[in-house]
């Protein structure tokens, strides 16, 4: 059976983020999202993911005419039928316009927002029956709720049974207080610098009573609802960057005058961040005790945009009371097309169960993949200078030697990661033994924002030496607390608030990056690496060799793997003094300067 989902609707004209697509051939999963292959960081202008439906016909090798069911979720209005005409008949001739009717009516499937985020969370854990909550700002104009919960059984022929949902109409949500706390920061909307920044504060009683304060509760209809009266944006259109663009940075500006400003004047930007971080935490732990007082469920999976905050999910995974939780690879918007996708697979009877691999859940590498010869190609074109190297193990021995010399790599290898983190496959890397790998990544190469913690990646055998019994994730969707052991061998890759956010790389999920820490594991005693995504501050995660090619050159890694070639950046660019005299500023001068400029 092949199936192609596609979010959001490609023929409905609401303003959208996040677009992605996934396509299933039996056995075979492409997911993707379109903001990774056009380079931008949030891909909310174009309706129409083009470039991750073509990529992904290449990736499974099938075309639009043999396609059994395409999903789109629920559209905003009726869409016109010529529009359908066009997409089907004219664009992707995957019907004449005679049969058009009964194709539109046979083959094209409509699944809610909020539903298919459940069903992403619920088809990529490894659960047969959970608890399910899906949070998120507000779904979208085909589904305008912001919360929806209940139980999902694979035994129930109907799969999800609703507990409960709460429509936009009855008022902002947690989701939306989160997005005002970020854009008051400053961060626009990005609310994981929110969280990073939160590691650098401390708990503000006063200011945390006075913060729920902007909350009222309604638990007879289910609800907390946020009220935070905003007077107009403060735009900054003459601050545009058109190489790095992102709409709501110049909407969106702070300092905005509101409800939230005014309580909280006079706090320091990370006190603010700490105290609303847990304000967040608690009333999210408050909602599912309510929602789920009288279930007897021993899972929980939580799903939604919201649950990109990792404190979060570790705080729930904690404190909710049930025996496991799941946290998905991209709860987000963006992994909305794998729900969509699966629950057509499922309908059709064609997953007997979950698609995960043991405990940790799906695999992630979805997206696309280039072969030897599309990548020597680019390499030849460009005029680079490189190495091809005859198998991995050679060249993962070669990438230990360099990292163990302190060089940044670039590790871009077989398919690309599905969801917002790198795990391997489109990565940066460098030594977490040595707390200079920090500062280098952050503050010279790829120039990300201070605060911003590091991941590491972590064999799943030394997982439990490392962390003990704490949860674990191979989407780095859970924090652990640092053990002294893990501190004292990979300071760079822990946070300032004694968390890390680790990856674990199971071997048979990705056998090459395994063995890649394994080997740096039996030279250093350090069974991890520090692991960020390969692009530089303020794109999306790079997708195309060319894309690697031009970060090397760029000075974002030092040392670029392309499948099995070797670029070396001293080998291809003269570089500037600066490079050779690095200066680091220490985080407490970095904070104070934050501080003063808030
Ligand atoms: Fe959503």
């Amino acid at each position: 059976m092949k199936i192609v989902s596609i979010y959001p609707h490609p023929m409905d004209d609401q303003y959208r983020h996040d677009h992605n697509v996934t396509m299933i051939k039996n056995k075979e999963i492409y997911s993707y999202e379109e903001a990774k292959l056009k380079g931008s960081k949030n891909d909310d202008a174009s309706s129409f993911p083009i470039r991750s439906i073509f990529m992904g016909f290449k990736q499974l090798k099938i075309t639009p005419r043999n396609i059994d069911f395409w999903v789109f979720p629920t559209p905003s209005k009726k869409i016109n039928y010529k529009i359908y005409k066009f997409f089907f008949v004219d664009f992707f001739k995957s019907t004449s316009e005679k049969n058009l009717k009964r194709f539109l009516k046979e083959k094209v499937i409509f699944v809610k927002h909020h539903e298919a985020h459940v069903y992403t969370g619920f088809f990529s854990s490894n659960f047969e029956q959970s608890d399910i909550i899906s949070i998120d700002g507000g779904g979208d104009m085909g589904d305008e709720r912001r919360m929806l919960w209940g139980n999902i059984n694979n035994k129930n022929r109907k799969l999800f049974k609703k507990y409960g949902e709460t429509f936009n109409s009855a008022g902002l949500g947690v989701g939306a207080y989160h997005n005002h706390l970020t854009d008051l920061l400053g961060f626009y909307d990005n609310n994981g610098k929110t969280s990073g920044l939160a590691s650098y504060g401390k708990l503000n009683k006063k200011l945390y009573k006075n913060l729920k304060k902007l909350f009222i509760y309604n638990w007879s209809k289910n609800n907390i609802k946020f009220s935070n009266k905003r007077s107009k944006s403060n735009e900054r259109f003459s601050e545009i960057k058109i190489h790095n663009f992102e709409a709501k940075k110049y909407l969106k500006t702070s300092p905005v005058k509101s409800e939230l400003s005014i309580i909280c004047k006079n706090f320091k930007p990370q006190d603010i961040a700490k105290t609303g971080e847990i304000l967040l935490q608690d009333l999210t732990i408050e909602m599912i005790g309510k929602f789920f007082k009288n279930s007897k469920a021993k899972n929980l999976i939580c799903v939604g945009g919201l649950f990109n905050n990792v404190a979060l999910n570790n705080f729930i995974s904690k404190k909710s009371g049930y025996k496991k939780t799941f946290f998905s690879m991209s709860p987000g918007d963006s992994g909305l097309s794998l729900g969509m996708a699966l629950y057509l697979k499922k309908m059709k009877g064609k997953i007997k169960s979950n698609l995960s691999n043991g405990e940790c859940g799906i695999n992630p590498f979805l997206g696309p993949s280039f072969n030897e010869k599309e990548i020597e190609e680019i390499l030849i074109n460009s005029k680079i200078k490189y190495k091809k190297i005859s198998s991995y193990k050679k060249l993962n021995s070669i990438i230990v030697n360099k990292i163990i010399k302190g060089k940044i790599v670039g590790l871009f290898r077989d398919r690309a990661e599905f969801g917002p983190r790198s795990l391997g496959a489109r990565s940066i890397l460098a030594d977490p033994r040595n707390i200079k790998s920090k500062h280098r990544v952050n503050q010279f190469i790829k120039r990300r924002d201070w605060f911003m913690p590091y991941a590491p990646s972590v064999i799943d055998e030394n997982f439990k030496d490392y962390f003990g019994h704490q949860g674990k994730s191979q989407y780095m969707q859970l924090t652990q607390k640092v053990s002294k052991k893990f501190l004292k061998i990979a300071p760079a890759a822990c946070h300032v608030d004694g968390t890390s956010r680790s990856q674990i790389v199971i071997k048979k999920n990705n056998h090459k990056y395994h063995d890649l820490i394994k080997k740096f594991g039996d030279k250093t005693g350090c069974y991890s690496l520090l692991n960020t995504s390969f692009n530089r501050h303020g794109i999306a995660t790079i997708s195309s060799p060319k894309q690697a090619i031009e970060h090397l050159l760029d000075g974002t890694v030092e040392i670029l793997i392309l499948n099995n070639f070797i670029i070396e950046l001293e080998n291809n660019r003269k570089l500037h003094k600066r490079f050779k005299n690095e200066i680091y500023l220490s985080e407490k001068s970095l904070l104070k300067k934050f501080e003063k400029n808030f």
